[in-house]
C-alpha cells in the first residue's frame, strides 16, 4: 500500500519487491561509444537476417523545431500550464540548454517519488559487467590488437588516460590515475618508470590484470560508473494523471510532435544515496552508419553490429532539493573547442564526479520541481537531428549530504528519417500504402508558447 504521508526526500531509496525482470536491463558503463544500450528499458533481441522487403521511402513531411537558446542568461517565459507562466533561463548554448525553475509541483514531485518507491528501484549498475566480458572473448584479440584499439593517438605508447577510457567502458569500474598506478607498480610493467606502456610492457599485463587486481582489493559501489537506484514509469493511458500531465508538459515545452514523446522511453525515476554519484557520460550514442537507435532496431531489419540509445533531448527535472553536492554538471559546456584528449589529463580527470565537479564548466544545483533540458544532437540544418552534440557530456556530482532524487524524460528519435518514419508507422499499425510518410503528425508545429522577455 502507498503510505500518504511519505517523505521521500528524506528517506533512504528503497528497494521494492515489484521490479519486473523487463525492467531489469543493466548499466553496462556511463560513456557510451557504440557499445551496447546502457540502461534502455528494452529487450536485447536481435533479428534473424533476411532478405529485407522493398522498404517504402518516406518524404519527411515534419521539421523539428529547437527551443532557441539567444544567448547564456536569456530568458523566455512560457505558458506550459493554465494560469501559469514559466521562465525559462538559457544556461548554455553548447550544449543548448534550459532551466525552468517551477516545472513540477511540489505535489507532483512527490506523487513521483512515491509511484517510484511503489514499484521499486533497482540498482543502476550491477558489480560484474557480463555483456562487456563475453564481447570480449567472442572477440579473441591479441595484446597488439588490444593495444592498437586502445592507442588513441597512435603514438605507439599508452598514456594513461587510454587505458582508463577502456577500463571504464568495458568494466563500468571507474578507475582512477592513482589505482592504475598502482597496478603497474604492483606488477612492475612500466619499467622505465615515464607513466606510458610501451607494447612490451603492456604484454605483461596479462588479461585478468585489472579483475584480479579489483578482486583482491575488493569493488565499493563507489568506484563504479554510477552509483545510484532507479526504476521506470510508464506514462501513456492508465497511468497515474500526474505522468500524463508531465509527458503533455514536455511535449509543449520542446514543441516536438506528440507521437515522438509518446512513442520515447518511460519516465526513468533516479535515487541517489549520500555518497551516490554517476560520472560523466552522454545519455546518447554517436551517429556512425555501423550503429543502431536502440529504439527502433527491431523495425529497422538491420544487423548492424551495434545499438546505442538515440536520447534526441534530456529532460531532467530534480524531486528534492539535495542538503549537499548533487549538482548536475557539464564539464565542457560553452568551450571553446572540444578537445576530447584533455578531458582526462594525467592528474586530472574531467569526467570524475566524486572528484572534480568544481572544475566542471557549469554546474545545476538541484531545486525541488526545477527542470533542466538539452538537445543531444545538434540540427542536421534540414529540419532533422544532426551529430551528436560532444559537449552535451554530463554527470550527477557526488551527493554529500542527504538524498537525491531525479527523473529523466528522453525523447528517442533516430537521426536516420527513414527508420524512424518505419517505426512509427510499423507501432501505430497503419497500412504501409495508406501513408505516404505522414507519421509525424505535426500537431504542435507552430504553436508558439515561447516568448522573449
Ligand atoms: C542521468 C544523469 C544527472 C544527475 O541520469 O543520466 O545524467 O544530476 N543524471 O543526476
Ligand atoms: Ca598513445
Ligand atoms: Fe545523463
Amino acid at each position: 500500500m502507498l503510505r500518504t504521508r511519505l517523505r521521500p526526500g528524506e528517506r533512504p531509496c528503497r528497494s521494492g519487491r515489484l521490479v519486473s525482470a523487463f525492467h531489469a536491463t543493466r548499466a553496462t558503463s556511463g560513456q557510451e561509444h557504440a557499445t551496447q544500450s546502457r540502461d534502455a528499458p528494452s529487450s536485447n533481441q536481435r533479428l534473424e537476417s533476411r532478405r529485407p522487403p522493398s522498404k517504402p521511402v518516406f518524404l519527411r513531411d515534419v521539421s523539428l523545431s529547437r527551443v532557441e537558446g539567444i544567448r547564456v542568461g536569456h530568458v523566455q517565459s512560457l505558458s506550459l500550464v493554465p494560469g501559469k507562466v514559466h521562465e525559462m533561463r538559457t544556461l548554455s548554448l553548447k550544449p543548448l540548454l534550459f532551466e525552468i525553475p517551477g516545472f513540477l509541483s511540489e505535489d507532483e514531485c512527490r506523487v513521483v517519488m512515491q509511484l517510484a518507491q511503489l514499484k521499486g528501484l533497482m540498482e543502476s549498475q550491477l558489480m560484474v559487467q557480463e555483456d562487456q566480458e563475453e564481447l570480449a572473448r567472442e572477440l579473441n584479440l591479441s595484446p597488439e590488437e588490444i593495444f592498437n584499439l586502445l592507442d588513441n593517438n597512435q603514438d605507439g605508447q599508452l598514456q594513461i588516460h587510454e587505458i582508463l577510457t577502456h577500463s571504464r567502458v568495458r568494466d563500468g569500474i571507474w578507475l582512477t590515475p592513482e589505482n592504475l598506478r598502482e597496478i603497474y607498480a604492483g606488477l612492475n610493467v612500466d619499467k622505465d618508470g615515464n607513466g606510458l606502456l610501451s607494447l612490451e610492457e603492456f604484454r605483461l599485463l596479462s588479461n585478468d590484470a585489472f579483475q584480479r587486481f579489483l578482486l583482491q582489493r575488493g569493488v565499493e559501489r563507489s568506484q563504479l560508473v554510477r552509483n545510484s537506484r532507479h526504476t521506470w514509469l510508464y506514462q501513456g493511458k492508465g497511468a497515474h494523471q500526474v505522468l500524463q500531465d508531465i509527458k503533455a508538459r514536455v511535449t509543449r515545452l520542446t514543441r516536438l510532435p506528440p507521437t515522438l514523446v509518446d512513442l520515447s522511453e518511460p519516465l526513468q525515476v533516479v535515487c541517489y544515496q549520500e555518497g551516490g554519484h554517476y560520472h560523466a557520460h552522454h545519455d546518447s550514442g554517436p551517429v556512425y552508419p555501423e550503429t543502431a537507435c536502440t529504439h527502433t532496431r527491431l523495425a529497422a531489419n538491420t544487423s548492424t553490429p551495434f545499438e546505442t540509445s538515440c536520447r534526441y533531448i534530456t529532460v531532467l527535472f530534480y524531486l528534492n532539493s539535495v542538503d549537499g553536492g548533487g549538482e548536475t554538471a557539464f564539464p565542457v559546456a560553452d568551450n571553446r573547442t572540444y578537445d576530447e584528449v584533455s578531458l582526462i589529463q594525467n592528474d586530472v580527470d574531467l569526467l570524475d564526479t566524486r572528484r572534480n565537479c568544481d572544475k566542471s564548466n557549469l554546474r545545476v544545483k538541484p531545486a525541488k520541481g526545477t527542470a533542466v533540458f538539452w538537445y543531444n544532437y545538434l540540427s542536421d540544418g534540414k529540419g532533422w537531428v544532426g551529430e551528436q552534440d560532444e559537449y552535451a557530456l554530463h554527470g550527477g556530482c557526488m551527493v554529500t549530504r542527504g538524498t537525491k532524487w531525479v527523473a529523466n524524460k528522453w525523447i528517442n528519435i533516430d537521426p536516420d528519417y527513414q527508420r524512424q518514419a518505419h517505426y512509427q508507422q510499423l507501432v501505430s499499425q497503419q497500412p504501409e500504402d495508406e501513408d505516404d510518410g505522414l507519421t509525424l503528425s505535426p500537431d504542435m508545429q507552430g504553436t508558439d508558447i515561447h516568448q522573449d522577455l
